[in-house]
């Protein structure tokens, strides 16, 4: 059996343990329901990280995309079909956003030591539409600003420039009269299981927390039974509501985390590496159960990862971003067949394909820039193997083509090859 096949077994079998669905009907949501408020994002993890519990054996993924790519690949022939988007309007519009953090030193060690001031560009105008009921992955290398963007989605960070848009609102208007009904729309889950929950609170107070603080249901049986049936929908049972979060398992844990972010019914659900923390088999458990609630109530989802096996599996598009900016924006089986960018041909030689085609894996090479100092041009030149001068001087835009991929190159508007 190849390694390509054997994430993709994985995933079946998670599949028949995920426990996936048993609530779904349950969460069959009328519009006019759509009024509560509620916490809006879920908790960014929180602190003290709690112990992690003596059962739970799974390895820690490590962070960077390179070392990540050495988790095989169910390739796209093989992949489990991924939902279609259920309509062709756009719940999510990001238009040209970027953000930067000041990251200078204290105003009076600059004065002294005469440093100027350091800006540090995460995000640098990005755009990218997502359809009612898509996901959208992105990848790329660690740091090249992937939660940066899910932040802004979901308005932890005002963008430094640029907007984006929920259902025709302008996220930076939250602050208005609905802001909040909004935002509750708008749920978040966080790459860490073990940070992300409140050590210290019972699961039912975790996951009742976006309902109490908002007040979308009232009456302590109501919240009870909501809370039960949550439990039941993410693989687990009502009992464990009484249980505080060092009882479960990583993968347990994250069901949780995804309990939590369903309570306040969100139509959109920015997923930050939700399964990087976990087993390969507890991954394709809970990366089941999240195609199969998006399935059963329609939800869009921007979905981040290093792991180009877990893109394969649940994305219908991929961006692939670089030092800030995405560079190639393609359907999912387009991007993975025939990649165009040389950084995403790059990512895509470095999985590992031992099916006897004598195809070797040619690892990524380079290191990623210094943000802080990021190279002229195309930022991807000093690693680029068809870099020539323009690239040097002139930044590549974002340009479509008529297949409804894009790709930022030189290379490629030029036909170098
Ligand atoms: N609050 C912040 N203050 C200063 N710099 C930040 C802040 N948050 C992120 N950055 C910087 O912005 C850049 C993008 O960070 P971001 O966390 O978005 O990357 P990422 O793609 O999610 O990386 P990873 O895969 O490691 O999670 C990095 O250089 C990071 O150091
Ligand atoms: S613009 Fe030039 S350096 Fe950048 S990816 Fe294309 S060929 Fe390489
Ligand atoms: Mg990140």
């Amino acid at each position: 059996m190849s390694l390509i096949d054997r994430f993709g077994e994985h995933l079946e079998r998670g599949r028949e343990s995920s426990g996936v669905g048993r609530e779904s009907s349950e969460r069959g949501r009328e519009s006019s329901e759509r009024g509560r408020e509620s916490s809006g994002v879920g908790r960014e993890p929180s602190s003290p990280t709690p112990a992690r519990p003596p059962e739970d054996n799974s390895p820690v993924q490590t962070h960077p995309l390179p070392a990540s790519l050495l988790m095989p690949v169910n390739l796209p022939s093989d992949a489990p079909t991924a939902p279609s988007p259920v309509a062709a309007t756009p719940l999510v519009v990001v238009d040209s956003i970027a953000k930067t953090f000041d990251v200078s030193p204290p105003w009076l060690n600059r004065l002294l030591e005469g440093k100027p001031r350091l800006l540090l560009h995460a995000v640098d105008d990005v755009s990218f539409e997502i359809a009612r009921g898509e996901t959208l992955a992105l990848v790329g290398e660690s740091g090249c600003g992937k939660s940066t963007i899910a932040r802004m989605l979901v308005g932890l960070y005002k963008p430094s420039r640029g907007q984006v848009r929920f259902d025709g609102v302008d996220l930076s208007d939250l602050s208005r009269p609905g802001g909040r009904q909004m935002r509750s729309r708008l749920q978040m889950i966080f790459q860490d299981p073990y940070a992300s929950l409140n050590p210290r609170w019972k699961v039912a107070d975790i996951i009742a927390e976006p309902i109490r603080v908002h007040r979308t249901m009232t009456g302590e049986d109501a919240i009870a039974t909501r809370i039960e049936a949550l439990l039941r929908q993410v693989g687990l049972s009502g009992a464990d509501a009484a249980k505080y979060p060092h009882q479960f398992s990583g993968g347990q844990r994250q069901r949780l985390s995804i309990a939590r972010a369903l309570a306040s019914r969100p139509d959109f659900l920015v997923c930050d590496e939700p399964t990087s923390a976990l087993d390969v088999s507890v991954q394709a458990q809970v990366l089941n159960l999240m195609r199969d609630i998006q399935r059963a109530d329609g939800l869009t989802y921007l979905f981040i990862s290093h792991n180009l096996a877990v893109v394969n599996h649940v994305a219908d598009r991929v961006g692939v971003m670089y030092l800030g900016r995405i560079v190639e924006l393609a359907p999912k089986r387009r991007l993975f067949e025939m990649p165009q960018h040389p950084y995403t041909r790059m990512l895509l030689d470095a999985i590992p394909v031992i099916d006897g085609s004598g195809k070797t894996r040619t690892a990524v090479s380079g290191e990623v820039p210094n943000p802080l100092s990021p190279p002229s041009g195309c930022t991807f030149h000093p690693r680029c193997p068809l870099a020539r001068d323009r690239c040097r001087s002139e930044r590549p835009l974002l340009r479509s083509s008529a297949d409804g991929s894009q790709v930022a190159c030189h290379a490629i508007e030029e036909d170098w090859s």
